[in-house]
């Protein structure tokens, strides 16, 4: 086995909080073993564009309490490059890299998976605010939004008690309804809508008729920006978005739905509804101690990872405990809301 004296780390995809926290942990561990850290910049943008940045003991004092990553981020795919992933494999060899660590979702994840592929020494460290990646408990960024979204819920509870208003709060939740089930249900929201469970609008509308009915006038409506919604044929469950033009990934961009759901109820049910779309800043922010805490868990695996040559893993909460997965398993598929997940939101909400 030889063991490595340089390693390259790159933090890629959307933003989350802890970002800083695990680079902090991948340098502290380094530090340990004796091996120099190269922070590649921009995510897999910075194999391109030529960008690094050396990570010392001294240049990451006191960032894990720092929302963003001072790395940069970008979505750039490097199989989606006119030159090909190619470029990759040539900037390691030039910066003298023995391995790579990449931080991110499932988009940054899924390239570490074919690098690896290709033989590429890389492993992965898993963060999104979404939850969404499968093989670990819970990803470092959750714990945060999360916290932002209740926060905002218990706010605008207030005012729709006073207004006997529907608020609609739209937040993040791409493929999964982790953020919106856990905030919505910390925040006892009325209604909670997620991707797993497509809704039906007349079914919808009914529920808040009948609370309506009760006298029940000021609702809190909780909507992940994934939700699907169906019509009760056979037709596939759709996405309402208010932007038809997709993202660099050639992903929907989504947004809308929170806006599409007030309408609803305004119109079908005669209660003022409006709609707050919580958007990036549930991503902004300094990271709660508990993302910090398993961002930097996480990152301190890593290197363990790297250390082992346990190359084309990703490092994983299981239960209580730090562990590993491999980087096949891990992007298979979202990990969704389970069974029980979906049975304590309908248990917490209107019937
Ligand atoms: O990182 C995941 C996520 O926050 C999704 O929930 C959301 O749909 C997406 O990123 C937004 O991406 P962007 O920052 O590119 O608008």
């Amino acid at each position: 086995m030889t063991r490595p004296k340089k390693i390259g780390v790159l933090t890629s995809g959307g933003d989350c909080p802890g970002l800083n926290a695990a680079l902090r942990a991948v340098v502290v561990r380094s530090a340990e073993l004796g091996i120099e850290v190269l922070g590649i910049r921009g995510g897999y943008r910075g194999f391109y564009s030529d960008e690094t940045q050396p990570l010392t003991l001294e240049n990451t004092e006191g960032i894990a309490a720092k929302g963003g990553t001072i790395l940069t981020n970008s979505r750039l795919n490097p199989f989606q490059q006119p030159e090909g992933a190619q470029v990759v494999w040539e900037q390691k060899e030039k910066w003298g890299l023995d391995a790579v660590i990449a931080v991110g979702g499932e988009g940054t994840l899924s390239v570490a998976r074919l690098l690896y592929e290709e033989g590429f020494p890389i492993v992965g460290v898993p963060k999104t605010i979404d939850n969404d990646v499968d093989g670990t408990d819970y990803t470092f960024g959750f714990d945060t939004a999360v916290s932002i979204a209740t926060e905002a819920i218990d706010r605008l509870r207030t005012t729709a008690e006073a207004h006997e208003r529907v608020m609609v709060v739209e937040v993040m939740g791409r493929r999964s309804g982790w953020i919106a089930a856990h905030a919505g249900l910390a925040g006892d929201a009325d209604v909670i809508l997620v991707p797993e469970r497509p809704c039906l609008a007349e079914g919808l509308i009914q529920k808040v008729q009948n609370e309506k009915k009760k006298g029940n006038n000021s609702l809190i409506v909780v909507v992940a920006e994934g939700a699907l919604f169906r019509d009760g044929s056979d037709a596939a469950p759709r996405l309402i978005l208010n932007n038809n033009e997709p993202d660099v990934f050639g992903r929907p961009r989504l947004g809308g739905v929170g806006a599409y759901v007030a309408d609803l109820l305004e119109a079908n049910v005669g209660l003022e509804s409006r709609v707050t779309v919580l958007g990036h800043v549930q991503r902004g922010g300094s990271p709660t101690p508990r993302d910090r805490v398993l961002a930097m868990r996480l990152g301190n695996c890593a290197v363990e990872l790297v250390w082992q040559e346990a190359f084309g893993y990703m490092s994983a909460l299981k239960g209580a405990s730090i562990g590993s997965v491999s980087l096949q398993k891990a992007t298979q598929d979202r990990k969704a809301l389970s069974p029980e997940w979906l049975e304590m939101v309908e248990r917490f909400t209107i019937d």
